[in-house]
């Protein structure tokens, strides 16, 4: 699990990358230094080597001051393959060499066949540069060797345009090797402790950043159905974490709603069955009380028959919400003209307008199509038909009309029933709400939920008007096939 976890795989991430910069940056910075310190070091034997050359020209002309007085000074002073050349710069090596400005540089001075002719005391260790690669210096290049952990660096020195002699200066590697060295040590050390510092602050940032999610786990364990007002305790860090509190305490409202509104529509259930079977009960131990006639019997018989249809209505009802909830309704969909399907519903029901003199009239053009369930959209129409009947009073008036209204067919039902009130009206599409439970003995208030469902899987939807005491507008609305 600790494995697995964010706070580990931060951890283990920063010092991932920590560490790769520090390589990274470990290597160019000792490549740098490297260079830069054995180019300096160059830059210094070069210098020296121009010094050294010059100081013992200076003293070959001192030697000769008195020689270059009439005779042809230029052939008197040519070092080039010169004994007396040698020998002055001889003399140099041996007095000058151990002056202090030379540090521990060591010096010699070849002639034109790379023969030495003058070495400082110090050379001890200095390897001689190959024969082969010696040659080019005495053709006039100069050259830089690393030699067993010595610079060295050989230049020719002209005189007239030719080569007169070689110098050759060397230094020891060592003082460079230490401060690399140091260096390297430096950079491992640094490594381990920037890395682990790194690892144990980022573990103990990530830890303080996630602890609300442990106290959100701890708080989620104890949610159950029962207590779902238990909220999350919003942490307040304005980022992601606060937002997933948020979140999760609007699903958790969300939620508390939905089994809310579930536990009324099961004690509103229970409601409804007990009544026609306490009635069922009433009626039968009535009868039983002393011995009936036959036609008593019959009697109780019917009135136990119509509240048995009662509760298989009920039932029926119920089914046909579950399926919708569970999605699991299967709708036949077909192509169909609802003007043709509601003036069917109309005459079906011109019985029911008669016996309650009700004046029902229908209007509407052929020629509206939409896909769908004709018998679904039967019971949805039918409901709010059946709504129409059962609250409008005998000489009232219903109208039910179909128009097409932009890409949907507008299906109005018109009553002039008693109308709903206005903060009834919200409620009156929700599961076994009733606005007046006395108002009429059957229907379970299931009849506009199940419409609603019908409605709404067809693409559609219902609104009402209503003016209470006027009476009562359905209008549905169902998308119409695309010409
Ligand atoms: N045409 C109407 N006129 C007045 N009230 C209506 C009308 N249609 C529905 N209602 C109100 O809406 C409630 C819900 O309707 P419904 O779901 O069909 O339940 P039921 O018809 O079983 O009572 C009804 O109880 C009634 O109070
Ligand atoms: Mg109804």
């Amino acid at each position: 699990m600790f494995l697995k976890s964010i706070r580990f795989k931060i951890t283990i991430l920063y010092m991932a990358i920590l560490a790769l910069t520090l390589t990274s940056f470990s290597l160019i910075l000792y490549h740098n230094v490297n260079v830069s310190l054995n180019s300096n070091m160059d830059t210094l034997l070069k210098s020296k080597a121009g010094g050294i050359a010059q100081a013992i020209d200076t003293y070959w002309q001192a030697a000769n001051l008195e020689a270059m007085d009439g005779a042809d000074a230029s052939e008197i002073l040519r070092k080039r393959r010169n004994a007396n050349f040698s020998r002055i710069a001889q003399r140099w090596v041996k007095e000058e060499s151990t002056d202090p400005k030379l540090l521990d540089i060591m010096v010699q001075v070849f002639d034109t066949d790379g023969k030495a002719i003058a070495s400082s005391k110090n050379i001890a260790g200095l390897g001689e540069i190959p024969r082969g690669e010696f040659i080019p210096v005495l053709q006039g290049k100069q050259r830089f060797d690393t030699m067993a952990d010595f610079r060295i660096y050989t230049a020719p020195v002209f005189e007239n345009e030719k080569v007169a002699y070689i110098v050759q200066v060397a230094s020891p590697l060592g003082s460079i090797k230490i401060a690399l060295n140091n260096l390297k040590v430096g950079l491992f050390l640094l490594f381990p402790i920037t890395v682990l510092t790194t690892g144990v602050m980022g573990a103990f940032l990530a830890k303080v950043t996630l602890h609300p999610v442990d106290n959100m786990i701890e708080t989620i364990h104890q949610i159950r159905a029962e207590n779902m007002m238990i909220k999350l305790k919003i942490p307040n860090t304005k980022d992601e974490i606060q937002k997933l509190a948020e979140t999760f305490n609007d699903m958790l409202g969300r939620l508390e709603s939905a089994f809310n509104t579930q536990r009324r529509l099961f004690a509103d259930l229970s409601h409804e069955l007990k009544t026609p079977l306490t009635i069922l009960k009433g009626e039968f131990e009535v009868i039983l009380k002393k011995t009936r006639s036959n036609v008593e019997y019959q009697e109780t018989l019917k009135s136990a028959l119509e509240e048995t249809d009662r509760i298989i209505s009920l039932a029926e009802n119920l089914l046909i919400l579950a399926k919708f909830d569970s999605k699991e309704i299967s709708q036949k969909s077909e192509k169909l003209d609802i003007t043709v399907l509601l003036k069917g519903i109309t005459n079906n029901v011109r019985g029911l307008a008669e016996l309650k003199e009700i004046m029902l009239s229908f209007s509407g053009l052929e020629g509206l199509w939409i896909y769908g369930d004709p018998n679904q959209l039967k019971i949805l129409f039918l409901n709010i038909i059946e709504n129409a009947f059962k609250y409008t009073p005998e000489k009232g008036r219903i109208e039910v009309s179909a128009v097409k209204r932009n890409a949907s067919a507008n299906i109005s039902i018109k009553d002039t029933g008693p109308g709903i009130p206005e903060d009834e009206i919200g409620h009156i599409f929700d599961r076994f709400y009733r606005v007046d439970k006395s108002r009429s003995s059957s229907g379970f208030g299931l009849g506009l939920s199940i419409a609603k469902a019908v409605a709404e899987s067809h693409g559609g939807g219902i609104s009402v008007q209503s003016h209470p005491g006027e009476g009562t507008t359905f209008i549905v609305s169902l998308p119409l096939v695309r010409p």
